[in-house]
């Protein structure tokens, strides 16, 4: 699909159709629909009483020209109401249009954003939403089937006033490159375990970094366990995959800074000897949602090429029962020197991040994030669409949830306390891997994750275990995995490069 952008005439439009978008309190149409109504010797609007259009979101009025102009339909969507419109409306536009024009098998369109108003946006910001939006909102995880939907989009014009052409393309540039990179995510999350394994994932790393020229180092099992590494190492023992420790860094010329990436990467989460119960143990493939936008986010900054370097650290692992599996009371000491008391080998991603955390820490970054599929308890505390954020630096903290609002990525803050903290003492060690109350487990397991972090390094993490995978999908996300916070974090490191 070639997206473009133009600034011209829509009734001269020479694709298949062209589309405008209409809010519910709109009284009038745009000057550029009054014109296509014109030529179309007033169908559009005597369509859109009869069919008494009223601009829903998701809404579509398709009026076809019968070759009264060039293209062949004029469609007309809704965006819902004007007062709760924010970018992200655009850019779930942006799904609901490509999924029209192939329900309606349209090759081409052209859609105008010159009359749209959205706040302080300028029509750039609104182009690289629309572009964002169609290509996350045309996502299928089809490679498996057989028979597939053969019918493409071929091209998109988006339309802007002349004046935004510059910035325009700009931004539909950056939009592509942020979907793309989060289909990428996508893509690697909706694998299956037995396709992609500890050592496949490093593979997938390795590949990525020679296309885009990263250092990497793959760490095996010896190595691993030389670094001290004996918490993430105790998780993978149970499994005939052996761990892969990953470290990918982007180094540019002139650096300004470094941020350091770290995702949760469980292949599988089978729970370990605490094994999960049927509906529990689905979709735990995607227990490596973390690890797979810390690669997404990678692919998107090998394109953009920030001036600022990003480590991207995945502690890749398996969580199986098996005779050789870590235990319950088993006590384990990670990289940092802190020992750990298994409470539940279903807490497993939280071992496997101490040590990458311990590790991130090493590098010296001016800050940490680190992104994971760590709780249940963080899904029943926010819903499912709502990723939690926690960390020791309120400035990062607000700094995520500032760009979040921005990409319609929703995420909240949940607060650290000394009460929590006294529940993952642990009887005989540092501190428990699962907590003494079953309240609060999305905070107690962040808190548990603090014992890692050098507290002078700013560090934000992201449970993204409800957002970050979907059995049904919503607005641009098709059932699966999401690429849940991938645009985000670009976002968050293209500031911090200026
Ligand atoms: N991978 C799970 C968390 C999860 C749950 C992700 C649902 C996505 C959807 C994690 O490893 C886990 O099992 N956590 C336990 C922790 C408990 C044993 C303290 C949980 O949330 O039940
Ligand atoms: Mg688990
Ligand atoms: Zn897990």
């Amino acid at each position: 699909m070639k997206i473009k952008v133009s600034s011209g005439k829509l009734e001269k439009a020479k694709t298949n159709a062209v589309v405008s978008f209409l809010y519910k309190e709109d009284k009038n149409f745009p000057e550029s629909v009054e014109q296509l109504n014109e030529a179309l010797k007033d169908k559009i609007r005597k369509l859109y009483k009869s069919q008494k259009f009223s601009a829903e979101e998701n809404s579509f009025l398709v009026v076809p020209t019968f070759g009264e102009i060039k293209s062949d339909f004029v469609i007309l969507t809704g965006l819902g109401s004007k007062k709760k419109a924010e970018l992200d409306t655009i850019r779930r536009a942006g799904a609901y249009i490509i999924r029209k024009a192939k329900e309606l098998k349209i090759k081409s369109l052209t859609i105008d954003l010159k009359e749209v108003i959205l706040d302080e946006f300028e029509q750039s910001y609104m182009a690289q939403a629309l572009v964002e939006g169609i290509i996350l909102g045309d996502y299928s995880f089809d490679k498996y089937f057989t028979k597939k939907e053969k019918f493409e989009v071929e091209e998109i014009q988006i339309n802007v006033e002349r004046k935004y052409l510059k910035e325009a393309e700009e931004a539909v540039r950056v939009g592509k490159i942020l979907a793309e990179a989060q289909n990428f995510t996508r893509d690697l999350v909706n694998e299956p375990a037995n396709v992609i394994n500890t050592i496949q994932f490093a593979k997938i790393a390795e590949d990525l970094a020679k296309e885009y020229g990263f250092e990497i180092k793959i760490y095996d099992e010896n190595e691993i366990e030389k670094m001290g590494m004996g918490a993430y190492l105790a998780v993978a023992k149970g499994s005939e995959n052996p761990p892969r420790f990953i470290h990918l860094t982007y180094r540019p010329k002139n650096s300004k800074g470094e941020i350091a990436l770290v995702g949760k990467g469980l292949m599988f989460d089978s729970g370990g000897l605490n094994i999960k119960t049927g509906d529990f143990m689905r979709w735990m493939k995607s227990d490596k949602s973390g690890a797979c936008a810390v690669l997404g986010i990678f692919k998107a900054i090998g394109e953009l090429k920030p001036d600022i370097t990003v480590h991207g650290i995945v502690a890749a692992a398996e969580n199986m029962p098996s005779g050789k599996a870590y235990r319950p009371d088993d006590i384990l000491k990670a990289k940092n020197g802190v020992t750990i008391e298994v409470g539940n080998t279903d807490a497993e991603g939280r071992l496997t991040l101490a040590d990458a955390l311990s590790y991130a820490c090493e590098l010296k970054p001016d800050m940490i994030i680190d992104m994971a599929t760590l709780t249940g308890a963080c899904v029943v505390a926010l819903g499912e669409f709502t990723a939690g954020v926690m960390g020791n630096n309120q400035k990062a903290i607000d700094k995520v949830l500032r760009i979040s609002k921005y990409t319609g990525e929703w995420m909240w803050q949940l607060p650290f306390n000394d009460k929590l903290r006294e529940q993952i003492k642990a009887p005989h060690a540092d501190v428990y891997n699962i907590s003494t109350s079953r309240y609060g487990g999305a905070i107690t397991a962040g808190l548990f994750l603090e014992k890692f972090v050098d507290p002078k390094i700013p560090w934000v993490h992201i449970d993204i275990a409800g957002p970050a995978h979907n059995t049904a999908g919503w607005y641009y996300h098709p059932k699966g995995a999401t690429g849940f916070p991938v645009r985000t974090i670009v976002n968050l490191i293209l500031e911090e490069s200026k």
